[in-house]
């Protein structure tokens, strides 16, 4: 659709999208689907007060932190970020699971950094030093102030869950029920022959992406261009439209393909998973089974203003997996990772440009992508924004 202006009262017909733009004010209104015809305005992409409102949404979120054996035994911690959020994660000395906002009571400093082994959580700056339950032990020279009082100073709360070999954070007090819907995962990966129990840690990588949080999920949520946009890709998997199976289940966006019958021909090291699946768990997270031995990759994907997203990726795989796979599957995973990066990226400049106000979505091979634009619209409502 053109942009309109809205001064013009030109009626718009039901199952329109509203994409106005006037000199000081854009206004988009919910993304509605009609028939065949979906509109995607590209305001939302390049707006910093929606990526402010997008990024107070997914802190309203659990968020994985880390896998559960960085903190398995008494008096492990592991220091990450939970929607931008400094959190510590740490295991006391009677076994219980803490999560921390870790952020000095002092003057805001961050008090553990990596992960490890501690009896205490200490302050680098001025040695505040904090209980692993958060509580504030020590503070020196505090005992010349006539009204400190350290039970009011203790590290900020934060709540934390384990869900097999993830742990989750959340900074908020009442995020939704995230191991609801982690549960009809857990189902899913089951059915594909990767055993959660027994799934380990490999190795942690991080990402920046110069596109906006959503273009990069978007694109995560179709595989339209798979065929074009990944030939290594393509050759393992089925990619028709007839073959390639979407879903949705609750906040759950997933899909799933088989590999092609020429998939030995392509040397990417088979194995007893014959299907590769690539879930969506709203807003943020994304874990994916490729084809091969037992493997899981979990991602969080975060807005970095409107242009710009970061994240991470932990890859875990079954106890019997040898190096030879996991090396050709990362390799495999990169490559589809590099193309997509700079698909998103151009996009990202396309959008930008103001050049065209709105995108039309198919939506049989991308309704995953109408998902979760609907769920952005249903979480925010509509992106208004002067
Ligand atoms: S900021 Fe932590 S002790 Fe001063
Ligand atoms: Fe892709």
């Amino acid at each position: 659709m053109e942009p309109s202006d809205s001064s013009s009262g030109a009626p718009l017909a039901e199952c329109e999208i509203l994409f106005a733009l006037t000199r000081s004010k854009i206004v988009a209104r919910t993304l509605e689907t009609c028939g065949e015809a979906a509109a995607l305005p590209f305001g939302p992409y390049v707006d910093p007060v929606r990526a402010d409102e997008e990024a107070r949404l997914i802190r309203r979120h659990w968020q994985y932190a880390c896998p559960a054996e960085k903190v398995a035994r008494p008096g492990t911690y592991f220091a990450t970020r939970c929607a931008g959020v400094p959190v510590v994660v740490v295991r006391d000395l009677e076994g219980v699971l803490r999560a921390h906002v870790n952020g000095c009571r002092h003057r805001g400093t961050v008090v553990m950094r990596g992960e490890g082994d501690c009896r205490r959580l200490q302050c680098p700056y001025h040695a505040w030093t904090y209980g692993l339950d958060g509580s504030l032990r020590a503070a020196p020279r505090s005992d010349r102030e006539a009204t400190f009082d350290p039970s009011s100073l203790p590290l900020l709360p934060a709540q934390v869950s384990a869900w097999g070999p993830l742990v989750f954070v959340a900074v908020s007090p009442d995020p939704p029920p995230i191991l609801e819907e982690l549960g009809q995962l857990g189902r899913s990966l089951a059915d594909m022959g990767v055993d959660l129990s027994t799934l380990r840690f490999h190795g942690r990588s991080e990402f920046q992406i110069e596109a906006n949080w959503k273009i990069v999920l978007e694109n995560y949520l179709e595989c339209y261009h798979c065929a074009v946009a990944h030939p290594g890709f393509a050759a393992l998997m089925e990619t028709s439209p007839d073959r390639y199976q979407l879903a949705e289940a609750g906040g759950l966006l997933s899909h799933q393909t088989s590999l092609r019958e020429a998939a030995a021909k392509t040397g990417y090291p088979l194995g007893t998973i014959a299907s590769g699946a690539y879930h969506l768990l709203v807003p943020n997270h994304t874990f994916d089974v490729n084809p091969g031995e037992a493997n899981l990759a979990v991602s969080l994907t975060l807005p970095d203003g409107p242009s710009r997203s970061y994240g991470f990726t932990d890859r875990f795989f079954g106890p019997e997996v040898t190096d030879e796979f996991i090396k050709e599957m990362v390799a495999f995973d990169d490559e589809v990772g590099a193309q997509d990066q700079e698909l998103v990226e151009w996009v990202q400049a396309g959008v930008s440009s103001g050049a065209v106000a709105a995108g039309h979505l198919l939506l049989d091979s991308e309704r995953l992508v109408a998902a979760f634009q609907r769920y952005l619209v249903e979480s925010l409502g509509p992106a208004t924004h002067a």
